[in-house]
């Protein structure tokens, strides 16, 4: 006979198996609209089967309006909001998208409590009472209401910082080691305290404990870590959604709880070792780190070059690579690059790009946009690829991109972003470097190489300039 019971676990493993699918096609250009397409149809499966789950199990009508004017509503606003987000805006919807995981943790957590702990003669309590559970109960409750919280407040900072609403400096209270290891202690022995007499007083101390770690830790990471928070946040939504998983007896909650996990906290590795960073220093809030000394150094003065002069300087080269950075995302300049790529091909120079592992505001965030304006993914080269060519250049083009041409990073050992491997663009025999002002990049830090002898800049708005080159040549 058909259950409802049996095919809604069968749907799970289905869906979990498509969100696997979607997570091996998002780690490659070519494949991941599939990937995507995963994703879509596993989380479809998952909510019909969740959907006639609760139906089944006689949910009241009251919370069949509820469930499904909820689902309406955020459709909406999540449809609305995927079709208004500019590119740029990317990270800081991400970052908002995790605070709603973590908040929604921190709710089931508590709805928990109330439901066994506060009421130990409802049924759920007496059930788990006569399986010798409540215990384990209570450290689920517990330690999903400090993830979630540690991750709700941690994105609403990481959001206001990708927004910039608030500055991206790193605050440097006084100890800020001490309270961040002081707060996972405290945790540690307000669990042990609640899984042994479970009172709603420590529920609340967790909770706002949680939250203030959450502010201070993403608080006290800054500039050009902003990257590794994001994917970091990414994890903990994950294991927030897993610990939720626990609570509810959803399976599927618990999988793709662990898949985000898991795979945020790789992505954040992967970041920390493109970027020489420690893993754990940034997971820590910045452990370790130290606020650098203020610069106020004199590098000299600039030199010019008109969008003509470009042109010229571009049609004698024979060897060209373009680095673009965040700047050519705000301008949308990358369909004028990849006609400027073309024109420049046909005239047979040796056009390629290198993509530093940041650059811009998300992963991958210069390939997607130069896969957008159609630049064959072969002449687009990793950092490591193309690092050892620029001494072999004649023109490199800098378009938008600052922090991850920055020198001091390479030679100044008192800089904030010392040790992040760059692009080494100097090495070239001309770099046109594309901005609108001699502002800093992202991490705030000064730029010595407009300062370079074979160093131009080409002011203004990155499309434009692009545009007005391709007209000259
Ligand atoms: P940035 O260092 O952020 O510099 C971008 C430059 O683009 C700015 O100096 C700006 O100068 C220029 N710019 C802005 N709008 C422009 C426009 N319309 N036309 C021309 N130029 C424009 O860029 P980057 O080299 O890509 O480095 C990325 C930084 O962001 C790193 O510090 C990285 O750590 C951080 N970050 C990265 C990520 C990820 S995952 N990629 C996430 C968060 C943060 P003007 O204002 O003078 O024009």
């Amino acid at each position: 006979m058909f259950k409802i019971e049996t095919a809604a676990t069968a749907a799970y493993i289905i869906a979990a198996l498509l969100f696997i699918l979607a997570l091996a096609g998002l780690s490659k250009h070519e494949t991941s609209k599939a990937g995507n397409t995963f994703g879509i149809a596993g989380m479809a499966v998952a909510l019909i089967a969740t959907i006639a789950l609760a139906i089944n199990r006689s949910i009241s009508p009251l919370g069949l309006v509820l469930l499904v004017g909820a689902m309406i509503i955020g459709a909406a606003i999540g449809l609305w909001r995927a079709r208004v987000v500019e590119m740029t805006g990317m990270p800081e919807l991400i970052a908002l998208l995790h605070s709603f995981v973590g908040l929604a943790a921190v709710l089931v957590g508590w709805n928990g409590y109330l439901d066994v702990e506060n009421a130990p003669t409802s049924p759920e309590a007496l059930k788990l009472a006569a399986e010798g559970m409540t215990g384990i109960h209570s450290a689920e409750v517990f330690v999903g209401v400090f993830i979630g919280a540690v991750t709700f407040t941690g994105s609403i900072v990481a959001n206001l910082k990708l927004s910039a609403r608030i500055k991206s400096a790193p605050l440097m209270l006084p100890g800020k080691n001490f309270l961040n290891i002081g707060a996972l202690a405290v945790f540690f022995v307000l669990t042990v305290w609640f899984v042994i007499d479970p009172q709603l007083w420590l529920l609340v101390v967790v909770t706002v404990l949680a939250l203030l770690l959450g502010w201070h830790l993403v608080a006290s990471i800054g500039g050009g870590d902003m990257p590794v928070v994001v994917s970091m946040l990414n994890s903990y939504s994950g294991w927030a959604a897993a610990a939720s998983g626990f609570l509810l007896g959803n399976d599927l909650l618990i999988i793709t709880g662990a898949l985000v996990g898991s795979s945020g906290a790789y992505l954040s590795y992967i970041m920390c070792k493109a970027m020489n960073r420690s893993f754990i220093s940034v997971i820590a809030g910045g452990f370790g780190l130290e606020a650098g000394p203020s610069e106020d150094k004199d590098y000299g003065e600039h030199r010019e070059i008109t969008a003509e002069g470009a042109a010229e300087l571009l049609g004698s080269a024979d060897t060209v690579i373009i680095t673009p950075g965040y700047g050519m995302a705000v301008a949308q300049a990358q369909y004028g690059v990849a006609d400027l790529t073309r024109k420049l091909r046909e005239r047979g120079v040796n056009v390629r790009f290198g993509i530093h592992p940041v650059a811009g505001r998300l992963p991958g965030h210069m390939n997607v946009l130069l896969a957008e304006a159609k630049v064959p993914y072969d002449i687009v080269l990793e950092m490591d690829e193309i690092n050892d060519d620029f001494d072999e250049t004649s023109v490199v083009l800098v378009i938008g991109a600052n922090d991850t041409v920055n020198p001091a990073a390479a030679e100044d050992p008192g800089s904030p972003i010392a040790g992040m491997p760059v692009l080494t663009v100097w090495n070239a025999d001309n770099v046109i470097v594309f901005k609108r002002s001699m502002a800093s990049g992202y991490a705030g830090v000064q730029n010595p190489l407009f300062f370079r002898e074979n160093t131009q800049m080409l002011f203004g708005d990155a499309r434009d300039r692009v545009n007005d080159i391709l007209a000259a040549l």
